[in-house]
Protein backbone atom coordinates (compact mmCIF):
# COMPACT_ATOMS: atom_id res chain seq x y z
CA UNK A 1 0.00 0.00 0.00
CA UNK A 2 1.77 3.66 -1.18
CA UNK A 3 0.05 6.73 0.58
CA UNK A 4 0.60 9.88 -1.60
CA UNK A 5 -0.08 12.65 0.61
CA UNK A 6 -1.19 16.38 -1.22
CA UNK A 7 -1.18 19.80 -0.06
CA UNK A 8 -4.31 20.55 -1.25
CA UNK A 9 -7.41 18.61 -3.18
CA UNK A 10 -6.59 20.27 -6.77
CA UNK A 11 -2.69 18.27 -6.20
CA UNK A 12 -4.32 15.24 -4.68
CA UNK A 13 -6.78 14.91 -8.42
CA UNK A 14 -3.83 15.70 -10.56
CA UNK A 15 -2.10 12.99 -9.16
CA UNK A 16 -4.43 10.42 -9.29
CA UNK A 17 -5.54 11.56 -12.97
CA UNK A 18 -1.64 10.60 -14.11
CA UNK A 19 -1.89 6.92 -12.55
CA UNK A 20 -5.81 6.70 -14.53
CA UNK A 21 -3.36 8.27 -17.73
CA UNK A 22 -0.83 6.24 -17.50
CA UNK A 23 -2.58 2.96 -17.28
CA UNK A 24 -4.49 4.34 -20.72
CA UNK A 25 -1.80 4.89 -22.33
CA UNK A 26 0.10 1.99 -21.69
CA UNK A 27 -2.97 0.32 -22.34
CA UNK A 28 -5.38 2.28 -24.68
CA UNK A 29 -8.03 -0.79 -24.29
CA UNK A 30 -8.30 -0.50 -20.86
CA UNK A 31 -10.96 -1.24 -18.03
CA UNK A 32 -11.55 1.39 -15.57
CA UNK A 33 -13.67 1.18 -12.53
CA UNK A 34 -14.95 4.29 -11.56
CA UNK A 35 -16.61 6.20 -8.64
CA UNK A 36 -19.04 8.79 -7.80
CA UNK A 37 -19.38 10.88 -5.18
CA UNK A 38 -17.59 14.87 -4.74
CA UNK A 39 -14.47 13.25 -4.08
CA UNK A 40 -13.43 11.97 -7.63
CA UNK A 41 -14.70 15.03 -9.37
CA UNK A 42 -11.22 17.16 -9.05
CA UNK A 43 -9.80 13.61 -11.01
CA UNK A 44 -12.35 13.60 -13.42
CA UNK A 45 -12.12 17.47 -14.06
CA UNK A 46 -8.34 16.76 -14.94
CA UNK A 47 -8.86 13.74 -16.85
CA UNK A 48 -11.48 15.68 -19.28
CA UNK A 49 -8.08 18.58 -19.21
CA UNK A 50 -6.13 15.50 -20.38
CA UNK A 51 -8.82 14.78 -23.14
CA UNK A 52 -9.14 18.33 -24.78
CA UNK A 53 -5.43 19.56 -24.31
CA UNK A 54 -3.17 16.52 -24.36
CA UNK A 55 -5.55 14.11 -26.65
CA UNK A 56 -5.77 11.25 -23.64
CA UNK A 57 -7.68 9.27 -25.81
CA UNK A 58 -11.05 7.07 -24.12
CA UNK A 59 -12.43 5.60 -27.59
CA UNK A 60 -10.76 2.34 -26.44
CA UNK A 61 -11.54 2.36 -23.02
CA UNK A 62 -13.84 0.54 -21.08
CA UNK A 63 -15.73 1.51 -17.74
CA UNK A 64 -17.60 -0.16 -14.87
CA UNK A 65 -18.65 1.79 -12.17
CA UNK A 66 -19.25 0.64 -8.39
CA UNK A 67 -22.47 1.55 -7.92
CA UNK A 68 -26.03 2.82 -8.31
CA UNK A 69 -29.47 3.59 -5.77
CA UNK A 70 -31.74 0.76 -6.49
CA UNK A 71 -35.40 2.67 -7.89
CA UNK A 72 -33.20 5.63 -9.15
CA UNK A 73 -33.55 6.08 -13.13
CA UNK A 74 -30.72 6.95 -15.12
CA UNK A 75 -31.78 10.49 -15.88
CA UNK A 76 -32.63 10.93 -12.45
CA UNK A 77 -30.34 13.83 -11.73
CA UNK A 78 -29.23 12.18 -8.14
CA UNK A 79 -28.59 8.82 -9.96
CA UNK A 80 -25.01 7.61 -10.17
CA UNK A 81 -25.80 7.37 -14.70
CA UNK A 82 -26.73 11.37 -14.29
CA UNK A 83 -23.53 12.04 -12.56
CA UNK A 84 -21.28 9.99 -14.52
CA UNK A 85 -22.86 11.46 -17.52
CA UNK A 86 -22.48 15.20 -16.90
CA UNK A 87 -19.33 14.81 -14.78
CA UNK A 88 -17.17 12.67 -17.06
CA UNK A 89 -18.39 10.47 -19.58
CA UNK A 90 -20.41 13.83 -21.67
CA UNK A 91 -16.84 15.47 -22.28
CA UNK A 92 -14.76 12.75 -23.29
CA UNK A 93 -14.82 10.32 -26.39
CA UNK A 94 -15.66 6.90 -24.66
CA UNK A 95 -18.00 5.22 -26.50
CA UNK A 96 -21.71 4.44 -24.89
CA UNK A 97 -21.10 0.73 -25.36
CA UNK A 98 -18.02 0.73 -23.70
CA UNK A 99 -20.19 1.99 -20.40
CA UNK A 100 -21.29 -0.16 -17.44
CA UNK A 101 -22.90 1.35 -14.28
CA UNK A 102 -25.27 -0.75 -12.14
CA UNK A 103 -28.93 -0.33 -12.94
CA UNK A 104 -30.97 0.82 -10.39
CA UNK A 105 -34.28 -0.41 -11.95
CA UNK A 106 -33.70 -3.42 -12.85
CA UNK A 107 -36.73 -5.78 -12.83
CA UNK A 108 -34.59 -8.62 -11.77
CA UNK A 109 -31.59 -7.64 -9.21
CA UNK A 110 -30.14 -11.17 -8.77
CA UNK A 111 -29.92 -12.08 -12.34
CA UNK A 112 -28.83 -8.37 -13.25
CA UNK A 113 -25.78 -8.45 -10.54
CA UNK A 114 -24.86 -12.23 -12.10
CA UNK A 115 -24.79 -10.47 -15.39
CA UNK A 116 -22.64 -7.61 -14.38
CA UNK A 117 -20.37 -9.96 -12.87
CA UNK A 118 -19.53 -11.73 -15.96
CA UNK A 119 -19.18 -8.85 -17.85
CA UNK A 120 -16.61 -7.57 -16.27
CA UNK A 121 -14.61 -10.95 -16.82
CA UNK A 122 -15.51 -11.26 -20.32
CA UNK A 123 -14.39 -7.51 -20.96
CA UNK A 124 -11.40 -9.08 -19.57
CA UNK A 125 -11.02 -7.87 -15.64
CA UNK A 126 -10.93 -4.32 -14.44
CA UNK A 127 -6.82 -2.86 -14.73
CA UNK A 128 -7.45 0.02 -12.79
CA UNK A 129 -10.23 0.22 -9.81
CA UNK A 130 -10.85 4.28 -8.43
CA UNK A 131 -12.11 4.35 -5.13
CA UNK A 132 -13.14 6.92 -2.87
CA UNK A 133 -14.48 6.09 1.11
CA UNK A 134 -17.33 6.70 2.85
CA UNK A 135 -17.32 8.31 6.48
CA UNK A 136 -18.06 4.91 8.02
CA UNK A 137 -15.13 3.14 6.04
CA UNK A 138 -16.88 1.89 3.34
CA UNK A 139 -15.69 1.24 -0.34
CA UNK A 140 -18.58 1.23 -2.82
CA UNK A 141 -21.89 0.63 -1.05
CA UNK A 142 -19.90 -2.02 1.02
CA UNK A 143 -21.48 -0.91 4.24
CA UNK A 144 -19.89 -2.10 7.69
CA UNK A 145 -20.81 -6.17 8.10
CA UNK A 146 -20.21 -6.47 4.19
CA UNK A 147 -18.25 -9.84 3.91
CA UNK A 148 -14.83 -9.26 2.17
CA UNK A 149 -15.41 -11.57 -0.22
CA UNK A 150 -18.46 -10.19 -1.44
CA UNK A 151 -19.73 -9.92 -5.14
CA UNK A 152 -22.39 -7.27 -6.76
CA UNK A 153 -25.53 -7.59 -4.89
CA UNK A 154 -28.62 -5.16 -3.43
CA UNK A 155 -27.24 -3.85 -0.37
CA UNK A 156 -29.39 -1.54 2.35
CA UNK A 157 -27.55 1.85 3.13
CA UNK A 158 -25.78 2.33 6.71
CA UNK A 159 -27.75 5.34 8.57
CA UNK A 160 -24.94 7.21 8.54
CA UNK A 161 -24.34 6.90 4.69
CA UNK A 162 -28.02 8.00 4.33
CA UNK A 163 -27.35 11.00 5.78
CA UNK A 164 -24.27 12.17 4.57
CA UNK A 165 -25.56 11.36 1.13
CA UNK A 166 -28.27 13.38 1.64
CA UNK A 167 -26.88 16.84 1.10
CA UNK A 168 -27.38 16.02 -2.74
CA UNK A 169 -31.18 15.24 -2.30
CA UNK A 170 -33.91 17.90 -1.39
CA UNK A 171 -35.37 15.77 1.36
CA UNK A 172 -33.53 13.40 3.55
CA UNK A 173 -36.80 11.12 3.00
CA UNK A 174 -35.85 10.91 -0.63
CA UNK A 175 -32.60 9.20 -0.09
CA UNK A 176 -32.85 5.81 -1.27
CA UNK A 177 -32.24 3.34 1.16
CA UNK A 178 -30.99 -0.07 -0.77
CA UNK A 179 -28.40 0.13 -3.88
CA UNK A 180 -26.68 -2.34 -6.02
CA UNK A 181 -22.81 -2.44 -5.67
CA UNK A 182 -19.98 -4.15 -6.74
CA UNK A 183 -18.97 -6.53 -3.62
CA UNK A 184 -15.60 -6.33 -1.83
CA UNK A 185 -14.43 -9.41 -3.52
CA UNK A 186 -15.26 -7.62 -6.76
CA UNK A 187 -12.90 -4.25 -6.02
CA UNK A 188 -9.99 -6.12 -4.79
CA UNK A 189 -10.20 -8.66 -8.16
CA UNK A 190 -9.04 -5.33 -10.30
CA UNK A 191 -5.29 -5.56 -10.79
CA UNK A 192 -4.66 -2.18 -9.66
CA UNK A 193 -6.84 -0.06 -7.26
CA UNK A 194 -6.68 3.68 -6.27
CA UNK A 195 -8.46 5.34 -3.49
CA UNK A 196 -8.85 9.06 -3.02
CA UNK A 197 -10.32 10.85 -0.12
CA UNK A 198 -10.19 14.63 1.41
CA UNK A 199 -11.59 16.56 4.23
CA UNK A 200 -11.19 16.21 7.77
CA UNK A 201 -14.20 13.95 7.99
CA UNK A 202 -12.52 11.33 6.04
CA UNK A 203 -9.30 11.45 8.34
CA UNK A 204 -10.72 8.71 10.67
CA UNK A 205 -11.73 6.17 8.36
CA UNK A 206 -8.86 6.82 6.50
CA UNK A 207 -6.77 6.18 9.54
CA UNK A 208 -8.93 2.88 9.97
CA UNK A 209 -8.52 1.72 6.70
CA UNK A 210 -4.70 2.16 6.46
CA UNK A 211 -3.65 1.07 10.23
CA UNK A 212 -5.97 -0.44 11.56
CA UNK A 213 -7.19 -4.31 11.72
CA UNK A 214 -8.57 -5.72 8.01
CA UNK A 215 -12.29 -5.83 9.12
CA UNK A 216 -16.04 -6.06 7.96
CA UNK A 217 -16.94 -3.08 10.25
CA UNK A 218 -14.03 -1.26 7.77
CA UNK A 219 -14.78 -2.64 4.16
CA UNK A 220 -11.66 0.04 2.65
CA UNK A 221 -9.15 -2.39 5.45
CA UNK A 222 -9.70 -4.85 2.81
CA UNK A 223 -7.08 -2.99 0.88
CA UNK A 224 -4.48 -4.29 2.87
CA UNK A 225 -4.91 -7.44 1.65
CA UNK A 226 -4.37 -6.26 -1.92
CA UNK A 227 -0.81 -6.13 -3.73
CA UNK A 228 -1.08 -2.99 -5.69
CA UNK A 229 -3.22 -0.11 -3.92
CA UNK A 230 -2.18 3.37 -4.24
CA UNK A 231 -4.24 6.07 -1.33
CA UNK A 232 -4.24 9.79 -2.10
CA UNK A 233 -5.07 11.99 0.72
CA UNK A 234 -4.66 15.70 1.29
CA UNK A 235 -3.35 17.01 4.40
CA UNK A 236 -7.16 16.97 6.30
CA UNK A 237 -7.74 13.04 5.45
CA UNK A 238 -4.37 12.18 6.46
CA UNK A 239 -4.69 13.89 9.51
CA UNK A 240 -4.91 11.03 11.58
CA UNK A 241 -1.93 8.47 10.76
CA UNK A 242 0.25 7.78 12.89
CA UNK A 243 2.53 6.25 10.60
CA UNK A 244 2.81 9.90 8.30
CA UNK A 245 6.05 10.82 8.91
CA UNK A 246 7.25 7.01 7.68
CA UNK A 247 4.61 7.55 4.58
CA UNK A 248 6.41 10.77 3.42
CA UNK A 249 9.84 9.81 3.80
CA UNK A 250 9.03 6.47 1.52
CA UNK A 251 8.06 9.09 -0.82
CA UNK A 252 10.85 11.60 -0.27
CA UNK A 253 13.27 8.48 -0.84
CA UNK A 254 11.10 6.82 -3.87
CA UNK A 255 13.25 8.30 -6.80
CA UNK A 256 16.72 7.23 -5.38
CA UNK A 257 15.39 3.75 -4.75
CA UNK A 258 17.25 0.25 -6.64
CA UNK A 259 14.96 -0.31 -9.83
CA UNK A 260 16.15 -3.84 -9.72
C1 LIG B 1 -20.99 7.04 -1.68
C2 LIG B 1 -20.41 6.13 -2.77
C3 LIG B 1 -18.96 5.81 -2.54
C4 LIG B 1 -18.21 7.08 -2.19
C5 LIG B 1 -18.77 7.69 -0.94
C6 LIG B 1 -18.05 8.96 -0.51
O1 LIG B 1 -21.48 6.33 -0.60
N1 LIG B 1 -21.14 4.92 -2.91
O2 LIG B 1 -18.42 5.19 -3.70
O3 LIG B 1 -16.84 6.78 -2.04
O4 LIG B 1 -20.12 7.99 -1.18
O5 LIG B 1 -18.60 10.05 -1.15
P1 LIG B 1 -17.95 11.50 -1.19
O6 LIG B 1 -16.79 11.38 -2.13
O7 LIG B 1 -19.01 12.38 -1.71
O8 LIG B 1 -17.51 11.81 0.19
Amino acid sequence: MEIIISQTYEQMSKSAAKVVAEVINQKPNAVLGLATGSTPLGLYKELIRMHKEEGLDFSHVTTFNLDEYVGLAADHPQSYHYFMWENLFKHINIPRENIHIPSGTARNYRAFCQWYEERIVQCGGIDLQVLGIGADGHIAFNEPGSSLGSRTRLKTLAEQTINDNARFFERKEDVPIYAITMGVGTILEAREIILLANGANKAEAVAAAIEGPVSSMITASALQMHPHVQIFLDEEAASKLKMRKYYDWIQEKKPGSPRS
